[in-house]
C-alpha cells in the first residue's frame, strides 16, 4: 500500500498550470477545493457511478496520494516559490513537509519531533462521525458522484470557521488579544454580548459538552513539543490565560463549554513553521482518510440510496400578492 502511495504522488503536469493562474493571495482552501475536483477531469476511467473494488481501492490510493502534492503546491503558490515533488525514501508526512519546505537553496529535512507532531495532529483529526464536513462528502457522494467531487465538497464545508476553518480564525483571535494588551475580559465579554456576533473561537462543540479529549492532548503536546523545538511563543500563554478566563466565567460554565480540538492545534502548526491560512488544508489532510471511510461503507452498502433530506414547511398558507400589470414600476 505504501508504494502505491508513493507511486500516484505525481500530479499531471499541466495541472500545474492552474495553480499558476490562481492570484497570490489566493486562499489554499479555495485552490485544494478546486484541485481535488479537477483530479476527476485526468481519471476519467475512475468516474464510473459503480465502481468495483479494485477501481474503488485505485480512486483512494490515487486520492490520497495526490491531496498532499496538492496542498503543498497551493502553499508554493501562494509564497512564489518553485514546487517541490516527493523523494521516494521519505514517508507520507516526512515527504508532504519536504514538499512545503524545501526550495532549490536548501533541503528541508523534518526533525522527528516534526514528524512525529504532525503524525499525531493527523491522527487525532482522522474522524469523528457525522461532522458537517463528512456528511457533506455524504451527501454529495449518494448521488454516486465521483469520489474526488465529494471530498471536494467536503473541503468546501470544512472551510467555515464554525468548522475546521476555526484553527485559523483561534490565532487570528489569540493575535489580535495580544494586540489588545491581553485584555481577556473584553474578548470575554464580547462573547457573551448576545448583540455581538463575536464567539470565542475554539470553544464549544454540538456534540462535547466536556473538555474535548483531543484538546487536552493537544495542550499536553504543545508543552512537550515547544519546549523540544526550544520555542518560547506568547500566544500559546495567551491560548492558556484566555482558556483559564473562560473556565472560571458563568456564562461558559452554563452552557458547558470547553477547548475544541482546533483551540490548541493552531499553536502547534505555528511551531512547526506553517503559515496561518495552510492550519485548515492541514485539518483537511488528516480528516481526508475518515471522509474517505465514510464516503466507501456508504457506496459499498447494497441498500444505499440517495440522501434527500425532508423539509416541513411552516409559513403561511396564503400570501397576498399584486399583480405584475398592477405593481409600479418606479417602485
Ligand atoms: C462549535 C459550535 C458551532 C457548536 O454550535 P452549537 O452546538 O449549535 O451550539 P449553540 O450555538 O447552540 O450554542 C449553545 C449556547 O452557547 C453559546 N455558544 C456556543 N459556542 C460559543 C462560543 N464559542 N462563544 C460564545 N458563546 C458560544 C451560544 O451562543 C448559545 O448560547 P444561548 O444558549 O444563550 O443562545 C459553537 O460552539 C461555535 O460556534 N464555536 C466556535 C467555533 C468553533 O470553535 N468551531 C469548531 C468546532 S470543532
Amino acid at each position: 500500500f505504501k508504494d502505491k502511495v508513493l507511486l500516484h504522488s505525481l500530479i499531471h503536469e499541466d495541472m500545474k498550470n492552474f495553480f499558476n493562474s490562481y492570484p497570490g493571495h489566493a486562499h489554499p482552501m479555495a485552490i485544494l477545493s478546486s484541485m481535488v475536483c479537477s483530479l476527476s477531469v485526468y481519471h476519467p476511467e475512475l468516474l464510473k457511478p459503480n465502481p468495483n473494488a479494485k477501481e474503488t481501492s485505485q480512486t483512494i490510493t490515487r486520492l490520497l496520494s495526490k491531496v498532499r502534492v496538492l496542498a503543498a503546491f497551493a502553499y508554493k503558490r501562494s509564497v512564489g516559490e518553485a514546487f517541490v515533488y516527493t523523494r521516494p525514501e521519505l514517508d507520507y508526512v516526512s515527504n508532504f513537509l519536504h514538499m512545503m519546505f524545501t526550495t532549490p537553496m536548501r533541503a528541508y529535512e523534518p526533525s522527528e519531533t516534526i514528524r512525529k507532531a504532525l503524525d499525531v495532529l493527523f491522527i487525532l483529526h482522522a474522524d469523528h462521525e457525522q461532522n458537517c464536513s463528512t456528511s457533506t462528502v455524504r451527501m454529495v457522494g449518494s448521488s454516486k458522484a465521483n469520489l474526488f467531487a465529494s471530498i471536494s465538497a467536503g473541503v468546501c464545508a470544512l472551510w467555515g470557521p464554525l468548522h475546521g476553518g476555526a484553527n485559523q480564525s483561534v490565532i487570528e483571535m489569540l493575535e489580535d488579544i495580544a494586540d489588545d494588551d491581553c485584555n481577556y475580559k473584553k474578548y470575554i465579554d464580547k462573547a457573551k454580548d448576545k448583540n455581538d456576533p463575536f464567539r470565542l473561537m475554539g470553544f464549544g462543540h454540538r456534540v462535547y459538552k466536556s473538555y474535548d479529549p483531543r484538546a487536552s492532548i493537544l495542550k499536553k503536546y504543545c508543552d512537550q513539543i515547544l519546549e523540544q523545538l526550544g520555542i518560547v511563543d506568547p500566544i500559546f500563554d495567551i491560548a492558556k490565560g484566555l482558556e483559564e478566563a473562560a473556565l472560571t466565567d458563568p456564562y461558559f460554565i452554563e452552557r458547558k463549554l470547553y477547548p475544541n480540538v482546533d483551540f490548541y492545534s493552531g499553536v502547534l502548526y505555528r511551531a512547526m513553521g506553517f503559515p496561518t491560512n495552510m492550519f485548515t488544508v492541514l485539518f483537511a489532510l488528516g480528516r481526508l482518510p475518515g471522509w474517505i471511510a465514510h464516503w466507501k461503507e456508504m457506496i459499498e452498502d447494497p441498500g444505499m440510496r440517495i440522501a434527500r433530506p425532508r423539509q416541513i414547511y411552516v409559513g403561511p398558507k396564503l400570501r397576498d400578492y399584486t399583480p405584475i400589470g398592477q405593481r409600479n414600476p418606479a417602485g
